[in-house]
């Protein structure tokens, strides 16, 4: 396995990760992001059993002692299992994840005491980049499930929303809703919660210019028209879900 970097927007670095195994033929891909800054983050620490791969992949860009931030999703191996070998390499990063997932994992899991980021509160990098945290509870799944936007890019860190299967390019401009359908067909990794929906949407005024997908390529275009399509796809799945059990109750 080899580990792929590509700059997807001014001073964020896609570490991309093939695994032809999960899913075949397709396969499928495991992203981190580096951004840039005099403090610099990486959203997702990747699986633990790859933090090899990862380190030196990193180390290609900045010296991984330099990290000053750790952000991710919601507490899953992929997202955050290679937490502590990265506070161990980089003795000023600090985890940074909202109330709830500091609450519930990341307390107790991190072995230094993370940064908890209020719904919505940005910390501020330095060299120009700013990230905020915004709360997605359920969505795709995790109770603590958030994501981070870099507002200078306007690039929001979309974790496994919109996940889609194979290795293509790392920037594409075509559709990322009909493979994001796809592969929830596959793999039903969502949640379903009724809310779902309604936080994908609070989304869309963002309007991203790039979606940085955890499982897939980086998004360039309307963003915010990709993040409402999606939402209503989910709103539609949810509402079939509730349909289909309320007919059962009033049988
Ligand atoms: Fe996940
Ligand atoms: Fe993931």
């Amino acid at each position: 396995m080899e580990t792929k970097i590509d700059e997807i927007a001014d001073g964020i670095f896609r570490l991309s990760t093939y695994v032809p195994n999960i899913a075949p033929p397709a396969g499928f891909t495991f992203n981190q992001f580096l951004v840039l800054g005099d403090e610099p983050l990486m959203f997702h620490t990747g699986l633990r059993k790859m933090f090899g791969l990862n380190r030196d992949a990193l180390a290609r860009i900045i010296a991984p002692e330099r990290l000053r931030w750790i952000g991710y999703g919601h507490y899953e191996a992929d997202e955050c299992g290679a937490m502590n070998e990265w506070l161990a390499v980089a003795p000023n990063a600090q985890a940074a994840h909202g109330a709830t997932g500091c609450l519930v994992s990341l307390n107790d899991f991190a072995d230094r005491a993370p940064r908890v980021l209020a719904d919505g509160e940005v910390i501020d990098l330095g060299g120009g980049k700013r990230v905020r945290f915004i709360d997605t509870p359920h969505t795709p799944h995790g109770w603590d499930a958030g994501v981070m936007y870099e507002e200078s890019t306007r690039t929001l860190l979309c974790g496994d929303l919109f996940t889609q299967l194979g290795n293509g390019k790392a920037l594409t401009d075509g559709d990322v809703v009909g493979p994001a359908i796809a592969a929830e067909d596959l793999f039903k990794y969502s949640a379903l919660a009724p809310g779902m929906g309604g936080a994908i949407r609070r989304l869309a005024p963002l309007a991203p210019r790039t979606l940085a997908l955890m499982h897939g390529p980086s998004f360039v275009g309307d963003g915010a028209a990709a993040l409402s399509a999606l939402a209503d796809e989910y709103d539609r799945r949810v509402g079939d879900q509730l349909l289909t059990v309320g007919l059962r109750v009033a049988a």
